[in-house]
């Protein structure tokens, strides 16, 4: 039996009796658990054989919260808020003491968002608790952008998905931390880095570990196919690179003709990277289903939403 469901009420009671449920939001599905229930925050961890060193994000239903779970807001921190939430935008900020430790991994800020998707704000506001949700995905795998990409990973281990259809972002939250009250990027997301400087002026991108050893989980190799993946910025050399193989290409905008293919994927036929990033995992899914040998992944244009893919696109194909 399928454990995809739209009832929010069942949802509601799980949630209030310890148990995990996934949920919708506009980049990716969260897989949820009560932030204050140490059985469903050790299963969280359990289920996706995430380290217990790489923190949650705690997820709230409006501004007005926000002050229950940390303690100090930097001036920028609330215009990015107004401006962004409910939104793809998640901020690291001081936490209050109620946040429990195993959330944060024993570190005195806290991650914070509120998603954009009916479903979840709706089950967020009839909830008597935030809900950390990291993406839904085993440690290291692709991001699930549909109901049935989570019931495919999980559905020995949780009892229900809560559907919200496919997700609108297709890529996870920007993570925005603040250094003498200046933000700083953590990690590129679903908010472009030019929509932040919009309002806040400029601002510094330490995405990378070694930029950052301050934001766990920033690992090289990450969101990755179980296919051999490469990256390329000559799709037709690389296909003859790999002659005899069975090709997957994700091709950003062109349709490629070749005989060497196995299976083409175009990410966005008009040259739009946000229709791109909202592609993405649900073709990487697509073709990593497909038992290829590799797919040769074309890099975006460094603008906009290209710069999120273009970074998911190398964790996926780094060798560590
Ligand atoms: O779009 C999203 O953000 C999705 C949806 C479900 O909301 N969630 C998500 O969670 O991507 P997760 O756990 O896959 O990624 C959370 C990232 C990790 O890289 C973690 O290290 C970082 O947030 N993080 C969490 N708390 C942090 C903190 N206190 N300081 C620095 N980084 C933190
Ligand atoms: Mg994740």
């Amino acid at each position: 039996m399928s454990i995809i469901s739209k009832d929010i009420a069942k949802a509601v009671a799980l949630l209030n009796n310890n148990e995990l449920v996934a949920i919708p939001t506009e980049t990716v599905y969260g897989l949820a658990g009560n932030i204050y229930s140490e059985t469903a925050i050790k299963a969280i961890f359990n289920t996706k054989q995430r380290p217990l060193f790489n923190p949650l994000i705690v997820h709230i239903p409006n501004i007005e919260y926000l002050e229950n779970v940390v303690s100090y807001i930097p001036e920028k921190a609330r215009l990015l808020a107004e401006q962004f939430w409910p939104g793809p935008l998640t901020m690291v900020l001081p936490k209050k003491d109620v946040i429990p430790d195993i959330i944060t991994a024993g570190k005195d800020t806290v991650a914070v968002r509120i998603p954009n998707h009916p479903v979840t704000l709706e089950l967020l506001k009839t909830l008597d608790f935030p809900l950390a949700a990291p993406s839904a995905n085993p440690f290291n795998r692709i991001s699930p952008t549909t109901a049935q990409h989570v019931e495919a990973y999980f559905k020995n281990n949780i009892k229900m998905v809560l559907d919200g259809g496919s997700c609108r972002k297709g890529i996870e939250s920007t993570i925005v931390g603040f250094e003498n009250n200046e933000p700083i990027i953590y990690r590129l997301g679903s908010l472009t880095l030019e929509d932040i400087e919009a309002i806040v002026g400029s601002v510094s991108v330490k995405n990378k570990k070694e930029q950052n050893p301050n934001a766990p989980g920033m690992l090289l190799k990450h969101y990755a196919p179980r296919t051999k993946t490469i990256l390329s910025n000559d799709i037709s050399q690389d296909i003859k690179n790999h002659k005899g193989k069975r090709i997957g290409v994700l091709s950003f905008k062109s349709k490629i003709k070749s005989d060497a293919i196995s299976s083409l994927t175009i990410l966005s036929k008009t040259g739009d990277v946000n229709e791109a990033a909202s592609n993405l995992y649900y073709s990487l899914h697509q073709l990593d289903s497909l038992h290829l040998d590799i797919i040769i992944a074309e890099i975006l244009p460094d603008i906009g939403l290209g710069k999120s893919v273009n970074d998911r696109l190398q964790r996926a194909t780094s060798l560590k």
